[in-house]
């Protein structure tokens, strides 16, 4: 009988098309896969490192499934970028455990599980990846059918004094164009309607086939890529993540020209104050940023803009946090992710002193959180009464004739069910804006016919 294979994936997108890269090699080597931890014979955990909470999650959720499995214990794996961080250290801390698998050791799990299966008890690959390694996912192994992630660079060289992420997933790695494109010809033969470009910098993209090639005449590999990508006729192209300083012009120009490029735009400024970007390395001051911002608002759609925000970086005044204040009001963004400082050992910032009080970062994060809710309570407002696009992804997990999907702009919306069906594009009139999504009802005009305007 062949082995059974679990895969339980925290983290962000990157480690979700990870983990459909691994089931992919996994099944074509034989392996079955299940949704049940309690029938696996192996069960992984593809993990996240970026916060130390994040990081912990993965040993209460092995406990967990020990628990439920007394006397029948499966193989252990821990993948991703706990495993790529803590390495052996893993082996003597859970015991349990018998499988520590890097952040490129996916295209070799199979042979891993294998050794892991036949009764070595403690199996490690914390190389990269090697030279037959490819991105490559096949349609079952997607985790939707109607959105799909493509990753296009993976790694991160840009060294934030925060971020785990250069230490747990290496340096930049551009896939080829070709290959990109293929992929995304292929999804939309599959009849995949929107594809996500993901990597932790997508900006900074750049193929071997344009190292060394200085100065792209205001044209960067990335808005080169995304007009490709928006020619192979696919109906939704979102990307995420940007980063402030290689977010050029030319991007809101690619996004002005192709309307399938939605109209969002994920740009994490991480702080407002001068003094805390500095020390978080992240290359721009406040004022960069704003400018950044301004020729997104400056496009003629209307680009979503959302963000992610550290509270409480050592050091971090309240006039510097005033300063993250005054640019959230300033942006008005549509949405904010919004983080307490987590110090992570061996980032440079570690060895500053975590000096900002547990009592101060709840108190910062909470009224920063309220800013936004505030100034999301007016954006989405402003959605009453107009129509958007929505690709019908799922059934709402309130109720069960809610459909419910993504916008352009990257909102959710629920609607009652009428005549849209999973997998469509609907237009939504919007008649109500909850906190964190829009409510509407199908609009008259069926898919398909004449746009008369596009989104707001
Ligand atoms: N502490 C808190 N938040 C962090 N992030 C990254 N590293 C840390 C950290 N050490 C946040 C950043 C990043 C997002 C993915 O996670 O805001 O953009
Ligand atoms: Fe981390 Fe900065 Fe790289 Fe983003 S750009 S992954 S925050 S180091």
């Amino acid at each position: 009988m062949e082995a059974t294979v679990y895969i339980e994936t925290f983290g962000c997108q990157m480690n979700v098309a990870d983990s459909e890269r691994a089931e992919t090699r996994l099944q074509n080597a034989g392996y079955n896969l299940t949704d049940s931890p309690a029938l696996a014979d192996v069960v992984l955990f593809n993990t996240c490192s970026v916060r130390e909470r994040a990081a912990h999650k993965v040993f209460t959720r092995i406990g967990e499934v020990r628990r439920q499995r007394l006397g029948n214990e499966p193989v252990v794996g821990v993948m991703g970028c706990v495993a790529q961080l803590e390495g052996d250290t893993i082996f003597a801390n859970s015991p349990s455990v018998n499988i520590v698998a890097g952040t490129r050791a996916t295209d070799r799990l199979p042979v891993l599980v294998d050794r892991a299966l036949k009764g070595d008890p403690r199996v490690i690959d914390l190389d990269e990846r090697g030279p037959q390694d490819r991105w490559e996912v096949s349609a079952q192994s997607r985790s939707s059918k109607y959105v799909a992630f493509v990753p296009i660079i993976e790694g991160c060289n840009k060294f934030c004094t925060y971020c785990i992420v250069p230490f747990s997933r290496g340096r930049e790695k551009s896939r080829t164009a070709a290959e990109i494109i293929n992929e995304v010809r292929e999804l939309r033969g599959l009849g995949y309607r929107e594809i996500h470009l993901i990597g932790q910098n997508v900006n900074s993209y750049r193929p071997a086939s344009d190292v060394g090639l200085e100065g792209f005449d205001g044209v960067t590999p990335f808005s080169r890529l995304m007009r490709a990508v928006a020619a192979t006729g696919i109906e939704r192209i979102k990307f995420t993540t940007s980063f402030p300083r290689d977010f050029h012009s030319d991007i809101v120009a690619a996004i002005d020209e192709h309307q399938n490029l939605c109209n969002w735009v994920h740009l994490p400024v991480q702080s407002g104050s001068d003094r805390i970007l500095r020390g978080m390395r992240r290359g721009h001051t406040a004022g960069d940023y704003l400018r950044r911002i301004a020729a997104i608002k400056n496009s003629q759609r209307r680009i979503a803009i959302t963000s992610d925000i550290i509270v409480g970086f050592p050091g971090e005044t309240d006039e510097d946090f005033e300063a993250t204040l005054k640019l959230v009001e300033q942006v008005e963004y549509d949405a904010l992710y919004i983080f307490k400082y987590s110090e992570r050992p061996g980032t440079p910032a570690a060895n500053l002193s975590d000096n900002v009080t547990r009592q101060q970062k709840a108190e910062r994060f909470a009224l920063l959180e309220g800013l936004q809710k505030k100034i999301q309570r007016q954006t989405y407002r402003d959605y009453v009464g107009r129509e958007v696009e929505v690709l019908v992804e799922s059934h709402s997990s309130r109720t069960d004739h809610d459909l419910s999907g993504h916008s352009t702009c990257h909102k959710v919306v629920n609607f009652p069910a009428q005549s849209a069906r999973l997998g469509e594009i609907a237009r939504i009139r919007i008649t109500e804006a909850k906190a964190n999504s829009l409510y509407g009802e199908e609009s008259a005009r069926a898919e398909g016919e004449q746009r008369e305007a596009s989104e707001v």
